[in-house]
């Protein structure tokens, strides 16, 4: 086996919404070295069970481990919201785990005002771990959160850009009140970041 410091990590998702992850730690950590996991054969992660989706997490945690993986990125707020509901998974992954809701929320609790929004798949907000985890670390916020489950296999589709994706997020984002910033719970959205910035005519944080 490579010495730690030449292992890859480990990144996983149900598809390409991953890749956004895998592309913002390797800005910050180019040195490193990356095995990507897309699980398609189960895409959409957002409409499975969490008995299934754990299994998937434990399914792929033990090949990236045995593929020499140092550490393994949960890079899907669904199997993230599955990983931060059940502790016993950290304990049967013998790695380090790093899911993607844990550092946004610590990011957004204290810094981007308090009317705060969430959208993300049913898994992810039925979960209701971001709003949870949000109102714990700061009480004052009040945060609106909104299931959008057409958006993870519309951009895996890539439907992108075009009038389709125009009307899909149009309609979701009205239902809305006033927010000051918006969590793109799930790892596909940075993908249509833009075009929720031009709904929001720039107005409203995007957080991902
Ligand atoms: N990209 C994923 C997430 O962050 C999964 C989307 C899906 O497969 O439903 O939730």
């Amino acid at each position: 086996m490579n010495s730690s410091s030449n292992r890859p990590v480990g990144v996983f998702d149900s598809g390409i919404g991953g890749l956004t992850v895998a592309q913002a730690i390797k800005k910050t950590l180019p040195n490193e070295q990356f095995l990507y996991f897309g699980d398609t054969a189960h895409l959409p992660y957002g409409e499975k069970s969490s008995n299934a989706i754990k299994q998937y997490i434990l399914d792929i945690g033990q090949f990236l481990i045995e593929k020499g993986c140092k550490a393994l990125v949960i890079a899907c707020n669904s199997a993230s919201s599955v990983f931060d509901t059940y502790p016993e998974l950290a304990e049967q992954l013998p790695i380090k785990v790093i899911d993607v809701i844990i550092p946004v929320v610590q990011e957004v609790a204290h810094s981007n005002g308090s009317e705060i929004g969430i959208i993300g798949t049913h898994q992810t907000i039925g979960s209701g771990v971001y709003e949870n985890k949000l109102l714990e670390e700061n009480p004052g916020l009040r945060v609106q959160s909104l299931a959008t489950p057409l958006l993870a296999p519309m951009i895996e589709e890539g439907f992108i850009n075009n009038k389709i994706s125009k009307a899909v997020i149009h309609d979701y984002l009205k239902q809305f009140d006033h927010l000051e910033s918006l969590i793109l719970g799930c790892t596909h959205y940075p993908l249509v970041k833009p075009e929720i910035n031009n709904y929001f005519e720039g107005k409203v944080n995007l957080l991902d």
